[in-house]
């Protein structure tokens, strides 16, 4: 997949940015409000009983602040966090260390959950339910199984695909939250104040035209206003206003919705290549040189979220919505 400035996934520069900028309780944490309102009733009553949180699933699209939310989380709870991923746990014993290694009340969050292996999800159950672990010793007619007791501790999962976690994993979970996109207005308020932490100027315009090509994510409108920022700072006079962030925009090719080239290249291959849809996910993929799951996971849900994108059992299919964008006229029959 190529580095896109509108992606929602991470890359090194910006998780590292956002570890130095993440909210520590949920009261700095904008947006999410259900989610947000909710966790802090669980996390009071449990603080409350003396006990460990219930384990919590966190799912939605990539950026939107599953890992921040994992932090926070266990601030709240006034406990440390140990952070793995699905794809990181390959072995059973990698998952046994980490298990072991937890301090009593302690937040393990595994990123990516639906991606753990079936065998080291299984380990997983036992773990989650009565916090211990089976482990079996030797092998054929020798072999037995040793039951070890953990201390218990929250495990927060998340996933960019609810679908895809196996439903007795996600039984296990006593607390689903489900992230949505953010609007114009929260990531407004999420750009003045990253931009207050830089130290560098913005008017509320400016951070409104950030904030409105960000796709609803705010690892977008983080990354935007970096570059918007370097752009202030070396062709302006440091302070981002809407003019600026606009011709800055302009040039990163981040257009008045927010979508780039990619999702061009996509949206005007269906009406181009397909009449318009509909037209199988597979088809798409190989005729714009992607991989279908990314398409899947990274680009389609926010078309589909603004309505440009439809699923139909025979494939997708652009909206009228798209020929406006782009000034095409719609075909006639
Ligand atoms: N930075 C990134 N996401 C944020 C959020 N939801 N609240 C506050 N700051 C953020």
């Amino acid at each position: 997949m190529v580095d896109r400035v509108v992606s929602g996934a991470a890359n090194s520069q910006d998780l590292s940015f956002e570890q130095s900028l993440r909210p520590q309780v949920l009261s700095q944490y904008i947006g999410q409000d259900k989610v947000k309102d909710n966790l802090a009733i669980f996390i009071e009553a449990a603080k409350q009983r003396k006990e460990t949180l219930d384990h919590v699933l966190l799912y939605g699209p990539p950026g939107l602040g599953k890992t921040t939310l994992a932090a926070v989380i266990a601030n709240e709870m006034g406990v440390n966090i140990r952070t793995t991923s699905g794809p990181a746990i390959e072995r059973p014993g990698d998952l046994a260390a980490i298990l072991t290694a937890l301090e009593p009340g302690e937040v393990l969050f595994i990123d990516e959950i639906h991606r753990l292996p079936r065998a080291i999800e299984e380990i997983l159950y036992p773990a989650m339910e009565d916090f211990c672990l089976d482990i079996v010793i030797g092998k054929g007619p020798s072999a037995r199984s040793v039951r070890l007791d953990l201390p218990p501790f929250t495990l927060v999962g998340a996933t960019t695909r609810q679908g895809a976690i196996s439903a007795p994993l996600r039984d296990r979970f006593g607390v689903l939250c489900r992230l949505e996109y953010y609007s114009e207005n929260q990531l407004t308020n999420i750009v003045l104040r990253t931009a207050e932490i830089l130290h560098t100027g913005i008017d509320r315009e400016g951070a409104i035209e950030i904030a409105r090509r960000s796709r609803g994510t705010p690892r977008i409108a983080n990354r935007l206003l970096r570059r918007v920022r370097d752009y202030a700072q070396v062709q302006g006079n440091g302070k981002i206003t809407m003019e600026l962030a606009e011709t800055a925009l302009e040039r990163l090719q981040v257009d008045r919705l927010g979508l780039d080239h990619i999702d061009h290249k996509l949206l005007k291959g269906i009406i181009e290549k397909f009449k318009g849809g509909p037209v199988g996910l597979e088809t798409i993929a190989a005729s714009i040189g992607e991989e279908s799951d990314t398409i899947e996971d990274v680009y389609e849900p926010y078309l589909l979220q603004i309505g440009f994108l439809q699923r139909t059992p025979r494939g997708r299919m652009v909206t009228k919505l798209v020929y406006d964008h782009f000034h095409i006229e719609i075909p006639t029959m």
